[in-house]
């Protein structure tokens, strides 16, 4: 496509006869302007929610950590003497895992933390029970331990 010079000089004469016309178009420049610091706005609102998020998290985070390493201690200091890895030193079959929890446990398939609860409350055979020994919450802690190990199997 070609444009004569003899059409655009025109062109630009009616263009610039029109004033309106072009306070129209610095109006238009301004308000894209404007939209783009509106733009770089949001954008630092964004950024400083993402980061306001990570502060939240945060706290969140390092909390699950402690408690999840409040349970690994309660478990390492009352049942890993028999309990090893999740195994069984006192009898074989009797483990910690899934598949001897489902097996050995009742109630395990349809309530299992419950049913690991039962089972340190009141021990049973040669295990001792943990009621006297250990806190509810302590109890609950490390049955949900013994869960999510036996989930990840171990
Ligand atoms: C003195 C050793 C000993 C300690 C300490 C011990 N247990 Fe046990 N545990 C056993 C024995 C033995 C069995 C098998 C009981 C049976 O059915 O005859 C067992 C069974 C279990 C079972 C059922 C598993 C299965 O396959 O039958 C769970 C769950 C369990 N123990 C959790 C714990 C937890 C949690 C702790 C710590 C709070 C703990 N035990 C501490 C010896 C122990």
């Amino acid at each position: 496509m070609t444009i004569s010079r003899g059409k655009s000089s025109s062109n630009w004469k009616a263009f610039s006869s029109h004033r309106n016309l072009l306070e129209k178009l610095i109006l238009l420049l301004e308000a894209y302007c404007e939209e783009n610091a509106l733009k770089i706005l949001l954008l630092i609102l964004l950024l400083a929610i993402a980061l306001l998020n990570f502060t939240f998290i945060d706290p969140a985070l390092a909390a699950e950590t402690s408690e999840a390493s409040k349970a690994t201690k309660i478990f390492n200091s009352n049942c890993a003497s028999c309990h090893i890895g999740g195994g069984n030193i006192l009898i074989a079959e009797k483990t910690l895992k899934k598949q001897a929890l489902q097996h050995y446990l009742k109630d395990y398939d349809t309530n299992p933390i419950q049913a690991i609860i039962a089972q340190i409350q009141n021990g049973k055979n040669a295990m001792p029970a943990f009621k006297s020994k250990l806190s509810e919450q302590e109890i609950l802690e490390v049955a949900a331990y013994v869960f999510q190990k036996a989930e990840q199997g171990w």
